[in-house]
């Protein structure tokens, strides 16, 4: 039985844990002055080590990242913290860093230091204004205390961080976009290569990491890299935060070892909401296929959800019992992905459309099964065909919902109209 790791997550019960003298007195900062005693390319080794994969959902390892930046380069280099987190289910980092986001910022400066870096930005997005003040507040408590600006604890190492506030686009989490928003351009996405590490911020070399990714970087140089490996499994190693949302007695966040079930999870939760019994669920999020009751004892490691057909992302567990129906929800998803399209390329700007349009006629019963091909031909016209990840994202609710769901469109097409009463699910407002 997996038991909780709780790491990022300890001192969230405490009241005053976003303060620094908190972080302190949990031993908060002692990692960054070990750090600032190490040689740079020594933190490198040992985030490599490690195994630490990024948590921001696609799982790239973390020390390999910081790895591809050229040794020397004629503009500065950046440190770029994507805090951008809108994925649909995605709950992890806004209340990290609500809750402990020193952490975070003490992990800005040790990999802002292993990389080289005197500049880093954390973009966050722009709809939570609280978060954006909470960062700001322990950014500037962080420059009080001699961790920020000039000469950092007398070690001659110099690092500004500027919390930037996004303007409320799903995009903006493509690291590309977001890079271009930085900018004060429109965020779209870039082509690729040349990848960030290369060519990112204002052409200069750039690491850019999810919120987890660096928060969990002082709890690695504290205490060390084979402490963090002998966590998790073979391939997929340490602990992360699942998020568990939806039809579930005890929603939140729950830190583990990676490879934990989503039986073991719930048992931790209080199950499903009582009287009920869980029907689907996203392992990461909406971009995610979903997975049925069939999935439960897939451990939530990268290598085992993508060999069940689907992917870790971010593990956001998105929980429906059978009050649900999964018509609905893929609309409901596909309305998302529509309207955050950024548009610059066919397959998702139409694609995402058509969606939205084909999946409220069909749940509203108003459709014949051959829809379903058109839905699947369509899919197979904007997967591998987008710009960005977006679009590939976008047709995974779709096509996996046919594929383990498909008696229940046919049951729209049957009854004429939904065959489920939104009254009995807590989901639709
Ligand atoms: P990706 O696999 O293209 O890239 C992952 C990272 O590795 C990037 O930072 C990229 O620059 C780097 N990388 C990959 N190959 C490289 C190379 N050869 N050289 C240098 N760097 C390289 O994935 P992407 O598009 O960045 O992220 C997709 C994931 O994002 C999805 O799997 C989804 O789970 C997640 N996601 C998370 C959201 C959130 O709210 N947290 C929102 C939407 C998606
Ligand atoms: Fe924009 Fe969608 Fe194309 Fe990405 S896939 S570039 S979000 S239109």
């Amino acid at each position: 039985m997996t038991t909780l790791t709780p790491i990022l997550t300890r001192n969230w019960d405490q009241p005053d844990s976003f303060t620094r003298a908190a972080y302190e007195r949990e031993g908060g900062y002692k990692a960054l002055r070990t750090a600032l005693g190490m040689e740079p390319d020594d933190i490198v080794q040992a985030v490599k080590d490690s195994g630490l994969r990024g948590r921001g959902g696609a799982g790239f390892p973390t020390g390999m990242k910081w790895g591809f930046l050229p040794p020397s380069s004629p503009n500065p280099r950046y440190l770029v913290v994507n805090a951008d987190e809108s994925e649909p289910g995605t709950c992890k980092d806004i209340p990290l860093m609500m809750a402990n986001p020193h952490v975070l910022v003490e992990g800005v400066i040790i990999s802002s230091f292993a990389i080289r870096s005197n500049h880093a930005f954390i973009y966050v997005r722009g709809e939570v204004l609280h978060v954006i003040r909470r960062l700001q507040q322990a950014v500037a408590e962080a420059y009080e205390a001699g961790y920020l600006g000039r000469d950092i604890l007398g070690t001659g190492y110099d690092l500004d961080l500027v919390v930037h506030a996004g303007a409320g686009a799903y995009i903006c989490g493509e690291e590309t976009a977001l890079l271009d928003s930085l900018e004060g351009f429109r965020g779209q996405p870039r082509l690729k290569p040349p990848f960030p590490a290369v060519a990112g911020l204002y052409g200069g070399p750039t690491v850019i990491n999810n919120v987890e990714s660096i928060s969990s970087v002082p709890s690695i140089v504290a205490n060390g890299a084979d402490w963090f490996a002998s966590m998790g499994t073979e391939k997929s190693q340490g602990y992360g935060i699942f998020s568990l949302s939806g039809h579930v007695t005890r929603p939140g966040q729950y830190e583990a070892p990676l490879g934990i079930t989503l039986r073991e999870l719930l048992d931790m939760a209080g199950g499903i909401r009582e009287g009920h019994r869980l029907k689907f669920w996203t392992p990461g999020g909406s971009s995610t296929p979903i997975f049925t009751d069939e999935h439960l004892d897939v451990p939530l490691d990268f290598e085992s959800v993508a060999g069940a057909g689907s992917m870790l992302g971010t593990r956001a567990l998105q929980i429906f019992d059978e009050t649900t129906c999964v018509v609905r929800a893929v609309l409901r998803w596909s309305e998302f992905y529509a309207h955050e399209s950024c548009g610059k390329c066919t397959p998702c700007r139409e694609g995402t459309y058509w969606y939205k349009q084909m999946l409220k006629r069909l749940e509203a019963g108003q459709g014949e099964e051959k829809d379903l091909e058109t839905l699947l031909d369509l899919s197979d016209n904007i997967l591998g065909r987008s710009f960005c990840a977006l679009g590939d994202g976008a047709t995974s609710p779709v096509v996996s919902s046919i594929k383990l769901f498909r008696d229940e469109y046919l049951k729209h097409f049957e009854l004429g109209g939904c065959p489920f009463d939104p009254a009995k699910s807590t989901l639709w407002g």
